[in-house]
């Protein structure tokens, strides 16, 4: 049996406001992926998935969905949308959609027919609740980005449950018409020839249904990270089996904000869950190489059953981004994409880390975000000048610190940019079985330095990542080709000369 594609590939994500505008409304859209494909072709990435398109009066930009069969006019028509898809297709660039499963906009027909009346058939659709004892909230849930998790809907005399804002009403997935609508909704995209989804806080699906109190000691914390309920599991399997019946490997990888690896194993199932789940620890472990070897050794030892592969992410569209994390240190992100890009695993690069774009400045008139992600979702530059390639010179949100000299054109013309980094690191991962589908195995070396090796039968590397900022020896006894320096030009292809740079990575071949 080969492996399905998505173990090896590498999979970029689109934020679509902030990637390109070709219709001068200062937010970006669909003809303007269609436009940057070359660039995505060029970086060589084999997936793309975009946060959410469809329809929605975009209380959390896109992940309150209020139709999820229709694109958003701000991002352009269905069609635009297959025409991206068929394009990217015959690049041979697989589509990934992003699913927004636990809940949708309070304007979404759905909600508004369950809001409508107690009595309404939909009415059971989401999750209502009288209140509780002293007239309050039926519990004290907290909502992610603030508050209770609990609106009052006068009209109805009853409270309804939501997560995250007001606009995002928690859908009850233990009606079974909801299942059935969610599938279908699956079923569409599916049927359009989309490849795949990530799915959107999807460990929140299943709830205990009696919704106990959060004991106190955690209820002042975001509820998003305590969910785990058995019931989920059951539902995820419903959704593996949607997708498994469809030919050519559709895959799904979730979302799942539980905080560690041992955590997430148990949402692959025995394979019969998510095909992925995001491990976001790296975006919480300091820079230290012994944080990090940590991480990857939980991993190792939590992702025991062959279905479960890691999915390892730096930075997203929720999170500051992975070089304003480091201090705004570029050879830390390049050093932190090597690693990225050499664990076992399928590794997601969020778009502009390519460019090594930190979070741009957002002064308070400027933010628009309820949950105060403005940063990280600043406009990504294209090329130098006014409107960096955008039909609009103002976007949305402020440009990123030092537009002018990372724009894409700029960086491109600079063999030894950042973006020429990450190029020459994934096309090594196709050329290498070891870097794409081998093991991980940590090798001893010094204090500061990250050491591993990557193996299959045929092929082995070594990547050494030197966290600290002074160069250190590493004696081996065995004779290596330096592959790629983080801080590079390019393949050097050299001997190794057994010492790593401060805050530079090294992937070495064995010579001969
Ligand atoms: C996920 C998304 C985030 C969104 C939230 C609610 O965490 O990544 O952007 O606000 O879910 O849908």
């Amino acid at each position: 049996m080969t492996d399905p594609w998505w173990r090896s590939a590498v999979v970029y994500q689109i934020y679509p406001r902030s990637f390109a505008d070709t219709d001068g409304d200062g937010i970006g859209d669909i003809k303007g992926i269609r436009r940057h494909l070359d660039h995505l072709e060029w970086l060589g990435v084999d997936a793309v998935w975009l946060s959410p398109v469809y329809r929605s009066p975009m209380a959390d930009f896109g992940y309150d969905v209020a139709d999820h069969t229709d694109v958003d006019p701000v991002f352009g028509t269905l069609d635009d949308l297959d025409a991206l898809v068929a394009e990217a297709h015959a690049r041979g660039i697989r589509v990934l959609l992003d699913w927004v499963s636990n809940h949708t906009s309070d304007r979404h027909p759905w909600f508004v027919a369950s809001r409508a009346g107690r009595s309404s058939p939909k009415r059971d659709w989401y999750i209502w609740r009288d209140g509780g004892p002293g007239g309050g909230p039926p519990n004290n849930w907290r909502a992610a980005f603030g508050g209770s998790a609990w609106s009052w809907d006068e009209p109805t005399g009853q409270w309804y449950l939501h997560l995250f804002l007001p606009q995002q009403p928690d859908l009850n997935w233990s009606n079974p018409e909801v299942v059935e609508a969610m599938h279908d909704v699956l079923r569409f995209w599916l049927d359009r020839g989309i490849d795949g989804f990530r799915a959107d806080v999807v460990h929140l699906i299943g709830k205990d249904p009696a919704l106990p109190d959060q004991p106190p000691h955690l209820a002042e914390r975001d509820l998003v990270g305590l969910n785990d309920q058995p019931g989920t599991h059951v539902l995820l399997r419903g959704i593996r089996a949607v997708l498994d019946s469809y030919p050519g490997d559709r895959v799904m990888v979730g979302e799942v904000n539980l905080e560690t690896a041992a955590h997430l194993a148990p949402y692959y199932g025995v394979g019969d869950e998510l095909h992925l789940v995001f491990d976001f620890s790296l975006l919480r472990t300091p820079w230290d190489a012994a944080a990090w070897a940590a991480v990857v050794r939980a991993s190792q030892a939590a992702l025991v059953h062959d279905a479960a592969w890691p999915a390892w992410v730096l930075s997203n569209h929720d999170q500051v981004r992975h070089r304003s994390r480091y201090g705004g240190s570029e050879a830390r992100a390049r050093l932190a994409a090597t690693i990225l890009l050499t664990l076992r695993g399928t590794p997601f690069v969020y778009a502009g880390e390519e460019l090594g774009l930190e979070d741009a400045i957002v002064p308070d008139e400027r933010r628009v975000d309820p949950g105060g992600r403005d940063g990280c979702r600043a406009p990504i530059p294209w090329e130098t000048g006014p409107g960096h390639g955008w039909a609009s010179p103002a976007p949305w949100l402020p440009w990123p610190p030092d537009a002018d000299r990372r724009d894409a054109a700029t960086l491109a013309n600079d063999p030894t940019s950042i973006l020429h980094l990450y190029r020459r690191l994934l096309r090594l991962r196709r050329t290498s079985p070891a870097l794409r589908a081998g093991s991980w195995c940590e090798i001893e070396a010094p204090p500061g330095v990250l050491a591993y090796e990557r193996a299959t039968d045929t092929d082995r590397r070594v990547v050494l990542a030197n966290f600290g900022d002074e160069p250190v020896a590493v004696p081996f006894a065995e004779r290596w080709i330096v592959d790629l320096a983080s801080d590079g030009a390019g393949a050097d292809h050299e001997s190794w000369a057994g010492v790593v740079d401060g805050r530079q990575a090294v992937i070495l071949r064995p010579a001969g």
